[in-house]
């Protein structure tokens, strides 16, 4: 079995959690919505940091909610540093602040959604260790499994696309640091996650093998999904004990 001591603690882990959430209904912002009785960014917290890789965590808080959300995290981290930052009026502006605090010790940085609440520790240091093994940028993906047609402007069907080629990206998504940096220099705020940036540099983009659990809560009907996936890994650790 392979001890925490024998993976390198180079990751800093970025978690932009400032999004309002919506899709999801009226309400608090998405990360501090509850799912299983804790809001969902101290769900995505607790896993990144139980990643052996992972030294530091830094959260991008929703406006004004820094304190709180530092409040909520602290008693739950204890194996890795915490920092909390104010996030942006965009995901990418979220990313770039929490970029900005992350600790300078730190060579692989991971970027990964509050809204992916219940993603594994494995694919954290999955992706930390395809970084690490050179590979400049590293997302996790799952293949799509229905069928798939384009559209024309007229919204009748114009083509099939051929899913064998095609990959649903999830988060983390794991970089070296420089590339980020300058990634998020080089680029607007027109997409919607950070190894796009890296593909507008050119560099190319690995991918490792997505997990079900790393779902994005996005409308209610996820957070049903997500309950489903929390009370069967209770229900799994609950039969090894
Ligand atoms: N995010 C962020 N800062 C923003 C917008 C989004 O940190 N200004 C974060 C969200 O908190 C979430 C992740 O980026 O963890 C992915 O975004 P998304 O799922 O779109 O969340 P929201 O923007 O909160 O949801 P919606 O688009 O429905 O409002
Ligand atoms: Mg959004």
């Amino acid at each position: 079995m392979v001890s925490r001591s024998d993976t390198p603690q180079d990751t800093v882990a970025l978690v932009p959690a400032a999004g309002r959430g919506e899709r999801l209904g009226p309400g608090a912002p998405k990360s501090l919505r509850h799912l299983g009785g804790e809001p969902l960014v101290v769900h995505a917290v607790r896993r990144l940091a139980a990643a052996r890789s992972v030294a530091a965590v830094v959260v991008a808080a929703p406006p004004g909610a820094a304190d709180l959300v530092h409040d909520l995290l602290a008693p739950v981290i204890t194996t890795a540093e915490l920092l909390v930052v104010e996030g942006g009026g965009t995901r990418q502006a979220s990313v770039a602040a929490a970029l900005a605090a992350a600790p300078g010790h730190c060579d692989v940085v991971l970027v990964h959604d509050a809204a992916r609440a219940l993603a594994p520790p494995e694919l954290a240091d999955a992706v930390a260790a395809a970084v690490r093994a050179g590979h400049p940028a590293v997302v996790p993906v799952l293949p799509v499994v229905d069928t798939v047609r384009q559209l024309g402007p007229d919204g009748v069907v114009s083509s099939t696309v051929d899913r064998e080629l095609l990959r649903l990206v999830q988060t983390p998504q794991g970089f070296a640091r420089a590339v980020l940096a300058e990634a998020h220099a080089a680029c607007d705020d027109s997409l919607t996650d950070d190894a796009g940036l890296v593909e507008r540099l050119g560099l190319p983009v690995h991918t490792v093998p997505g997990h079900p659990n790393a779902l994005k809560v996005t409308r209610p009907f996820d957070l049903v999904v997500a309950s489903a996936v929390l009370a069967s890994e209770s229900a799994m650790a609950g039969s090894r004990v």
